[in-house]
């Protein structure tokens, strides 16, 4: 069986996030914000892949967030964009962002299995429960209370079909299925490397059960430990193991005064505000993604990149930033941009050379 990337040899990993969506993750109305067009997105898998990042994460939406520029209407369905990006890469770990109510299971573990075939081992899932009451409306679905529970009873169907133990039924609160059996099993044994995004105390439990690595987000670097120490605490009474990871929007320029003023321009004097406070609300009402005073003091960040961490300055101040979240005790970080194929190259040519000389990674 191939080395997953996500098991490689860096200490701190590396993915490119919401690269399928336009706006990425942003909501600005500058006109070089990302189109997301087909062509530009098998670019920037390319060159991420040549550049030994680990891996390419897409999000899941169903709708966009309103304003002028509606951004994230456009988006590439996740499992069929993994496939897809399968045989155009080489090394990248590909992951799809799959809704549990959405998406049913048994569909979820043939794709899955689909996806590492194609990609000879490089399939990732992250499994999401579902937070944007207009998503679960576009599919006439109500959102239920307790979501994790159908989380939990969605990982347990697809995990034992990927497991190919032959056939099984089963009869939980929220599927009772008959005689499930799906082939061929996957290349990762038992099944494709898992990742779960939240937050909350009920979704790092779930991580806790269901997922490899959490994606989590966090307010400062600081606080990062506390919350890291919450997780292992939660992981060790499942005694398992499970690595956190975070997500970050970059900006980076040659000086720290290009970079904020970019900044500033982007997510400030030229965002999308009708979206930003439609996004904001929702999130804040219905999520729990965030820690609650991120909605008090950071618009900012939700207009620069959906409530992520900024990673805004030189090669070198988010060098540092990143060796400041290593210590802290993530295992690595996605970023995202403005424009992913504009900015990545900066980025990989200027800021990876930065964490190698710094021992966070050896490629
Ligand atoms: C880093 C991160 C990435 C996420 N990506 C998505 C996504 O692509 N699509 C989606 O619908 N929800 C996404 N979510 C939302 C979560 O799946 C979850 O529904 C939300 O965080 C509410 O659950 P929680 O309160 O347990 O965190 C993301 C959340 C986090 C923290």
């Amino acid at each position: 069986m191939p080395l997953h990337p996500m098991h490689g040899p860096n200490r701190f990993k590396l993915g490119v996030f919401s690269a399928n969506a336009d706006g990425g993750l942003t909501l600005t109305r500058v006109k070089e914000r990302w189109p997301a067009t087909w062509q530009g997105i098998v670019e920037v898998a390319q060159m991420a892949d040549r550049a030994g990042i680990e891996f390419f994460l897409p999000i899941a939406r169903w709708k966009g967030f309103g304003g002028e520029m509606n951004s994230r209407e456009w988006s590439f369905e996740t499992l069929t964009f993994a496939a897809a990006l399968a045989g155009v890469t080489e090394r990248i770990a590909l992951f799809s962002t799959v809704h549990v109510p959405m998406v049913h299971p048994v569909y979820a573990a043939k794709a899955l299995a689909t996806i590492d075939h194609a990609s000879n081992g490089r399939a990732g899932l992250n499994i999401v429960c579902g937070w944007n009451p207009e998503e679960f409306d576009a599919f006439g679905l109500t959102m239920i209370e307790d979501r994790y529970a159908q989380g939990l009873e969605w990982f347990e169907i697809m995990s034992r079909i990927l497991a190919d133990t032959g056939p099984f039924d089963f009869d939980g609160k929220y599927y009772k299925l008959k005689n499930v059996s799906g082939r061929p099993a996957p290349v990762q044994r038992p099944r494709p490397v898992t990742l779960n995004a939240a937050f909350s105390p009920p979704g790092r439990d779930f991580a806790a059960k269901a997922a490899d690595f959490l994606f989590t987000t966090f307010t400062d670097i600081d606080k990062g430990r506390a919350q890291i120490d919450d997780i292992a605490a939660r992981v060790a009474k499942e005694g398992r193991e499970v690595g956190v990871y975070t997500t970050t929007h970059v900006v980076c320029r040659p000086t720290q005064a290009e970079a904020e003023d970019y900044y500033e321009h982007y997510a400030v004097t030229m965002q999308d505000g009708a979206s930003v406070d439609h996004y904001m609300g929702a999130k804040e009402k219905f999520s729990g993604s965030h820690d609650a005073e991120a909605y008090r003091l950071h618009r900012k960040r939700f207009a620069g990149g959906a409530g992520t961490y900024p990673l805004v300055g030189t090669p070198r101040h988010i060098a540092e930033e990143m060796v400041r979240m290593a210590a802290a005790g993530f295992a690595g970080t996605t970023v995202s941009f403005v424009n992913f194929k504009d900015e990545l190259p900066y980025f990989i040519e200027s800021v990876l050379p930065l964490l190698r000389d710094a021992g966070l990674r050896v490629q």
